[in-house]
């Protein structure tokens, strides 16, 4: 008797460790570039295979409807897109729970519970929701979706219980909401069902936002300045060669400017650490003058090329056979319903709305 007591004590004094779970994900508004990749993509594909978390990455459609209420064909197309995407730079559906949002009614009933906790106020505060109003020019107002979506975002993450949410820097008032909303939550219910995330942001600065091959601050569909995962070689050639340089470079003799000048930028996030050398002597040669545009640009396809190729190669596979990924897609999305699910009915508990026993 003795011995069970002493063995149930071992289990239960102390807290039960499960792994840190990771929750992120994307608005499906059109096929991933290069920018999602060695921003965030990547980084996801390394948190997956160190095996010490739970992963979750949701493809946020129902949030993208918040500004494209009215072409929801663009956002469904996106989804397979998407999906190709991920499954291209090698997010592993066997380690990682990849599902899509507006399939998990939950996450839209937690929202509506968590926007009695935040003042209308609040929400109009969040800097990025301002500066998104700011660009977006809604021509027949902002809808209340939009502006409510940081609540959404806040279910999504607590519905999963995540610990961690890599995110761009962009988002980091999402999760201080976020955390609000959890604190708030807890206090008013007294209880300690909704887990404070932390949110995890690039480490490096360079890469955390990668400009356009136009030397714009942002790579994006709308600006056309962008390399997606899904151009073929042919595509990222025609791209590369058009790049931003220096604009006083005009003839091979004359020194050139590496600040500014997309290449090199480009050189610096996307080449390896064996490539040092090589960089390093070219910039200074460029910067001495007698180094040529269309060699620095040769040598950065080389470079891009040596990433690309295999997740190119890869997504046409992939692509094969679409059934098979929206079953992956469903066969994710009821998982995540079954965990969101487990959360909401604590929550409900909670709240003392559980009449039914
Ligand atoms: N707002 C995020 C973006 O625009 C997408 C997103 C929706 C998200 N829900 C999330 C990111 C939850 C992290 C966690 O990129």
């Amino acid at each position: 008797m003795k011995k069970l007591a002493k063995k149930v004590r071992k289990r239960y004094n102390k807290p039960i460790m499960t792994k840190p779970i990771i929750l992120t994900g994307d608005r499906p508004t059109g096929k991933l570039h290069i920018g999602h990749y060695i921003g965030s993509l990547k980084n996801r594909v390394a948190m997956q295979n160190e095996g010490k978390y739970d992963t979750f990455i949701m493809m946020a459609d129902q949030q993208a409807l918040t500004d494209h209420a009215k072409e929801p064909e663009k956002i469904r197309e996106s989804v397979g897109d998407v999906a190709l995407d991920y499954l291209a730079v090698g997010l592993d559906p066997a380690k990682t729970t990849i599902f899509i949002q507006s399939q998990i009614p939950e996450l839209a009933e937690l929202s509506a519970y968590y926007m009695n906790l935040v003042s209308l106020n609040r929400v109009l505060r969040n800097p990025t929701v301002k500066t998104e109003i700011d660009q977006k020019n809604f021509g027949e107002g902002v809808p209340a979706g939009f502006a409510m979506y940081p609540i959404s975002q806040a279910a999504d993450i607590t519905a999963f219980k995540a610990t961690h949410v890599p995110v761009g820097n962009d988002q980091a008032p999402m999760i201080e909401q976020t955390r609000e909303i959890v604190r708030a939550f807890n206090h008013a219910y007294n209880c300690e069902v909704l887990v404070e995330p932390e949110g995890i942001y690039p480490e490096n600065e360079a890469a955390g936002r990668l400009p356009g091959l136009d030397g714009n601050a942002k790579m994006s569909k709308s600006l056309n300045n962008g390399i997606f995962l899904a151009d073929d070689a042919d595509t990222v050639q025609k791209k590369v060669m058009s790049m931003y340089t220096d604009p006083t470079h005009v003839n091979v003799a004359d020194p050139g400017h590496i600040e500014g000048n997309m290449v090199f930028y480009y050189l610096d996030v996307f080449g390896r650490p064996e490539d040092a050398t090589e960089i390093a002597s070219m910039k200074e040669q460029y910067q001495a003058g007698g180094l040529g545009d269309v060699k620095t640009k040769r040598f950065l396809l080389e470079v891009l090329e040596r990433e690309l190729a295999p997740i190119r190669e890869r997504r046409a596979e992939f692509a094969k056979d679409m059934g098979e990924v929206y079953n992956m897609l469903k066969k994710g999305s009821e998982y995540a319903e079954s965990v969101a699910a487990q959360t909401l009915a604590v929550a409900k508990t909670a709240m003392g709305i559980n009449y039914f026993g």
